[in-house]
C-alpha cells in the first residue's frame, strides 16, 4: 500500500530512505546509524514533529512535569527586573520556541522590542504559534526561523536603531545536550549576541524521586513521547517499528546528574529498515534522551568556559529550576 503522507512515495519496508541532504534524509541517517551501534543511541531532536511537539506541550502541563510551571513561575515575578537588564528596544532571539508562552511574559513586561526571532526545528508547529501570538501582539515584529540551531545559527542583521539582543533559551533545553554540546551551543549563542546577553533557564539537581516522577507521569504522555519516536520513523521512513513491542524507560543517573530516557525492547526482535535488519535482544535499549541537571555554580562555570560573564540568578523557593543571565562577550 502506498500512502500519500510517505515522502517521494516511500513503501513501508520497501527499503528505500529518503535522500541524503533532506530533513527526512538525516533522520534516516541517525537512525540507521543508531540502530548500527553499540550503545544504541539517537538525538532528541528527533521528537519534535508536529505530533512530538503536541505531545511535549502536553507534557509541560503535567502535575509531575514541574520544570514548565516553575520557570514560568520565576519569569512572571522577575519579568520587570529582567526586562530592565534587557533595556529599550531589545531583540529576542529565541532558540527552540515551542509553544512561545515564555516569550509573552518577556514581551509584556519588555520596553518597545524591536523584533522577537523564535527559531524552531518544527515548521508546523512555530507557524501555529507564531499566528496565535502575533494575533495577541500585533504592534511586534515577529521573524520565525525554521531552523535546527544546534547546527548552525545564522541570524538576520539587528533591526537599525534596537537595543541590544538577547538570547532566549528557556525550559532547560540545554541539558538535553552533552556537555561537550552543550558547551559549543553556548559558544556559538556567545558569537551571535555579542554585545547583548542570553536569557538561559537551567533544571536544578534535586530529589531523585522527583526527577523519577516527572519523566513517569502517571497519564503515560511521557511514555508517548517517547514512543512517538519509533512512530515518526515509520511515519517518515517507511520503517516497521511495533510500538507495542517497547517500553519507555526513564531513570535518574546520579553520577552523570541526568536523566536518560530509554526505548526497551520487550522481546527479540528484527527492526526491517532501509534494506537491512537490525537484531535487538529482550531488554536491549535506543537511549533517546539524556536531561541533565545543574547546580548553579556548574552552570555559571560552563558559561564562563563559553566566554559569557554571569549576571544575576533568579530561582524559586525549592530552587527546583534557575533562570540565569549571561552577559555575552563584547561586540
Ligand atoms: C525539552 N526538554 C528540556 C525536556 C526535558 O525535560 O528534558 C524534554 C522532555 N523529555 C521528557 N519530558 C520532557
Amino acid at each position: 500500500m502506498l500512502t500519500r503522507t510517505l515522502p517521494r512515495n516511500l513503501e513501508p519496508g520497501s527499503g528505500e530512505l529518503p535522500r541524503a541532504g533532506t530533513t527526512a534524509g538525516a533522520f534516516a541517517q541517525d537512525m540507521v546509524r543508531a540502530l548500527a551501534s553499540r550503545p544504541r543511541s539517537i538525538s532528541p531532536k528527533y521528537f519534535y514533529d508536529a505530533a512530538g511537539s503536541r505531545l511535549f506541550d502536553r507534557i509541560c502541563e503535567l502535575p509531575e512535569y514541574y520544570p514548565t510551571r516553575t520557570e514560568l513561575r520565576i519569569l512572571s515575578d522577575h519579568a520587570r527586573e529582567i526586562a530592565r537588564h534587557m533595556g529599550p528596544k531589545a531583540e529576542i532571539v529565541e532558540f527552540g520556541a515551542g509553544s512561545l508562552r515564555k516569550a509573552r511574559l518577556l514581551l509584556d513586561a519588555m520596553d518597545r522590542p524591536a523584533r522577537y526571532l523564535p527559531i524552531d526545528i518544527s515548521g508546523e508547529h512555530l507557524a501555529q504559534s507564531v499566528a496565535a501570538l502575533q494575533q495577541d501582539y500585533p504592534a511586534v515584529d515577529v521573524h520565525p526561523l525554521v531552523a535546527d540551531y544546534t547546527q548552525r545559527l545564522l541570524l538576520p542583521a539587528p533591526v537599525p536603531g534596537s537595543g541590544q539582543r538577547v538570547g532566549f533559551f528557556p525550559g532547560s533545553t540545554i541539558g538535553n545536550f552533552t556537555p561537550q554540546e552543550a558547551l559549543h551551543f553556548l559558544q556559538v549563542a556567545a558569537q551571535v549576541l555579542r554585545g547583548g546577553a542570553l536569557l538561559l533557564g537551567a533544571d536544578l539537581v534535586k530529589d531523585p524521586a522527583l526527577l523519577h516522577a516527572a519523566y513517569n507521569d502517571a497519564q503515560g504522555v511521557t511514555a508517548a513521547f517517547n514512543l512517538n519516536l519509533l512512530a515518526r520513523a515509520n511515519r517518515e521512513l517507511g520503517a516497521r517499528f511495533e510500538l507495542d513491542r517497547f517500553a519507555h524507560s526513564a531513570f535518574y543517573n546520579a553520577p552523570h546528574q541526568r536523566i536518560e530516557m530509554h526505548l526497551v525492547s520487550r522481546r527479540r526482535q528484527s527492526i526491517p529498515l532501509g534494506g537491512d535488519c537490525y537484531p535487538l535482544d529482550e531488554g536491549e535499549t535506543l537511549h533517546t534522551e539524556n536531561s541533565h541537571k545543574f547546580t548553579i555554580d556548574g552552570l555559571r562555570a560552563l558559561a564562563m568556559q563559553a566566554g559569557f560573564r554571569p549576571g544575576p540568578v533568579w530561582t524559586d523557593e525549592d530552587r527546583f529550576f534557575s533562570v540565569h543571565w549571561l552577559h555575552a562577550p563584547a561586540g
